[in-house]
């Protein structure tokens, strides 16, 4: 071998795609996950789960049990594995580091909204949720994404293929820590598919209003409110993993909790 061939060939393994995470509970975490001396421990994951996951669902059983009646869990229906080695931590920071992302408030109705560059939110603002701090002061990456910047990473998205007549598509992509998560509120119906780490959901029916309160954490209302829930007014619940996709209908509730830091995306229909 030329002595000069050696870099070129280690410089095009490394452009290689990175192996794709071949499912859950895999040690690949995108390097999302802080571990060693310091890093916090993950929120516990609770093993309930009272949300239907079905593998392989059928778009005609989709419409008729689900659709417009009840959220579900679909397994099996797109590989994302592109998509998820293209949202490494390494990955996303060489490509958009300097841009400018929009975060928004965690709390109900988020109206602050403050701009910074991804790498200032991945490496400063990205830390596991003060459980005392408020949803309204605590900063979240979650949707007002620029398309026309991050266009070439979005394109390698696969959303659900299940659509809704009279609907358009919208992705909202996001990263948050361990711990954070957006309290109770409801929008139209969507998908939302975890990348990286493992996001906890709570959801109520919309004629079944939770008791929460609109600027506190959803970690907070965790230790405060469900524990006085009885089995009738609990939520349906479950944790979903990378690489699984929760549908949740129109109008309702849902409160969602980041069990790791975690990386996100929803297909919002409406
Ligand atoms: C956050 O909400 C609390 C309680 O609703 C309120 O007292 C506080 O002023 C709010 N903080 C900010 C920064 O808006
Ligand atoms: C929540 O916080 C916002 C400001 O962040 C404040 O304007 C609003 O009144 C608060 N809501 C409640 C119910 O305390
Ligand atoms: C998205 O980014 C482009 C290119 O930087 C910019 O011109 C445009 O104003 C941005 N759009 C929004 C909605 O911020």
């Amino acid at each position: 071998m030329a002595p000069k061939a050696r870099p070129l060939l280690l410089l095009v393994l490394w452009m290689l795609p990175a192996p794709a995470q071949p499912g859950p509970g895999n040690e690949n975490d995108g390097g999302w996950q802080r571990r060693g001396a310091g890093a916090p421990a993950a929120v516990a994951e609770e093993e309930r789960c009272t949300v239907e996951r079905r593998a392989d669902l059928s778009y005609a059983e989709f419409m008729q049990h689900y659709a417009f009646s009840r959220p579900v869990i679909l397994l099996g229906l797109t590989d994302n594995s592109r998509f998820r080695a293209l949202c490494s931590r390494e990955r996303l920071l060489a490509s958009f580091g300097n841009n400018v992302v929009r975060l928004s408030t965690a709390n109900t109705y988020s109206y602050q909204k403050v701009d910074v560059r991804f790498q200032e939110y991945v490496e400063q603002l990205l830390h596991p949720q003060d459980p005392t701090s408020l949803g309204n002061d605590t900063l979240y990456f979650f949707g007002d994404n620029n398309f026309t910047e991050w266009a070439s990473l979005f394109r390698h998205y696969i959303p659900p293929p299940f659509s809704l007549l009279g609907t358009t598509p919208a992705y909202s992509f996001g990263i948050a820590g361990t711990g954070s998560g957006v309290p109770f509120h409801w929008h139209g119906p969507g998908f939302s598919e975890v990348i990286y780490g493992r996001k906890r959901w709570f959801l109520y029916p919309p004629e079944k209003t939770p008791e929460f309160h609109p600027n506190k954490t959803t970690l907070a209302w965790l230790q405060d409110t469900y524990p006085t829930l009885t089995p009738s007014t609990r939520p349906l619940e479950c944790t979903i993993q990378a690489g699984e996709v929760l549908y949740f209908p129109d109008r309702w509730w849902h409160a969602t909790l980041n069990l790791d830091t975690s990386v996100f995306i929803s297909t919002f229909l409406s």
